[in-house]
């Protein structure tokens, strides 16, 4: 059974929070602007994403309030000034980038009230926050604007001008997710942490064909035991095994249960989550 949720038949804060709840963990950009009152702004935004990499280009909405309608600093500050840092959230910080969603008056900076600290930037008038190990200064390309009414957004469209990285979070020429501890928005009030046992890792080349489910025999991609997840494993392989590595891993494997299917197929799921498919596949086989 599923849920048909039509927009336009229920309030904008009951669809925003099947939306915000559908579409995470989002990552957040931690936007700090500087209206023409010279105050430092610090938001954050998790309507965001990159969106292309040359030029580099990030985007982030700034909504219409859904209760009065009215538009944020934010957008009012890279209207008027062009310019914004896109910092980055750990969870070393996330409660002071909570804080700072507070509707705070234009001219009261959240860098203050969040105890954040203000770092120079080297490409815009706006500063970064030193707490955050990545920092994006951006100029702004475009503003788009979705509606006029509560819960509008508006599309900030960013070409990004300079990134500092702190070298804390780097192992050679790659961020380390571990060390970098970020977090995502996710809906009602849930975030989530992305390092530790939250991490997952999959390769998968894209340019090498791999044997797709079609190419697994017809027994194991029926299998009453094996998960999506597990046959999908078995069909990121790029080639069957011959009859010799069938027969060496069944004698690698006395206690596998060939006798009994259920058996065999619990076995080879174990053998998947060890990291060793071919031997899985080898066996089902
Ligand atoms: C994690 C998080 C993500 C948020 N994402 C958005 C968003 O994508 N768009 C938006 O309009 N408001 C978002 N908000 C709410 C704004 O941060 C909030 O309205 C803030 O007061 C805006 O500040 P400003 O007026 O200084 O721009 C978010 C709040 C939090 C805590």
């Amino acid at each position: 059974m599923k849920r048909k949720i039509v927009p336009g038949t229920l309030s904008t804060k009951d669809l925003h929070q099947y939306i915000i709840g559908s579409i995470a963990p989002r990552p957040i950009a931690f936007v700090s602007t500087m209206g023409e009152n010279g105050v430092h702004n610090l938001a954050p935004y998790s309507f965001f994403n990159a969106f292309s990499s040359n030029p580099p280009i990030l985007v982030f909405s700034s909504n219409r309030k859904a209760t009065d309608n009215t538009t944020k600093d934010t957008l009012h500050n890279v209207r008027v000034s062009g310019e914004c840092v896109v910092n980055v959230v750990p969870y070393s910080i996330v409660r002071q980038m909570s804080l700072a969603s507070v509707e705070y008056p234009a001219d009261i900076s959240e860098f203050d009230e969040t105890g954040l600290t203000r770092e120079p930037s080297e490409t815009v008038k706006c500063p970064r926050v030193m707490e955050s190990p990545v920092n994006l200064e951006c100029t702004v390309k475009d503003i788009i604007t979705l509606g006029e009414h509560g819960g509008a957004g508006h599309l900030i469209i960013c070409e990004v001008n300079l990134i500092a990285i702190s070298e804390s979070v780097l192992i050679g020429d790659r961020i380390d997710p571990n060390k970098l501890d970020l977090v995502g928005r996710l809906g009602k009030q849930y975030y989530v942490r992305a390092s530790g046992a939250a991490l997952i890792e999959i390769p998968q080349s894209v340019s090498q064909i791999p044997l797709g489910f079609l190419g697994l025999p017809e027994k194991v991609r029926t299998s009453k035991v094996l998960t999506g997840n597990e046959l999908a494993t078995l069909a990121s392989l790029y080639q069957l095994p011959d009859a010799d590595a069938i027969a060496e891993t069944k004698a690698r494997y006395p206690e596998a249960g060939q006798e009994d299917e259920k058996e065999l197929h619990w076995f080879a799921a174990r053998l998947i989550h060890e990291g060793k498919p071919q031997d899985a596949l080898s066996l089902l086989m």
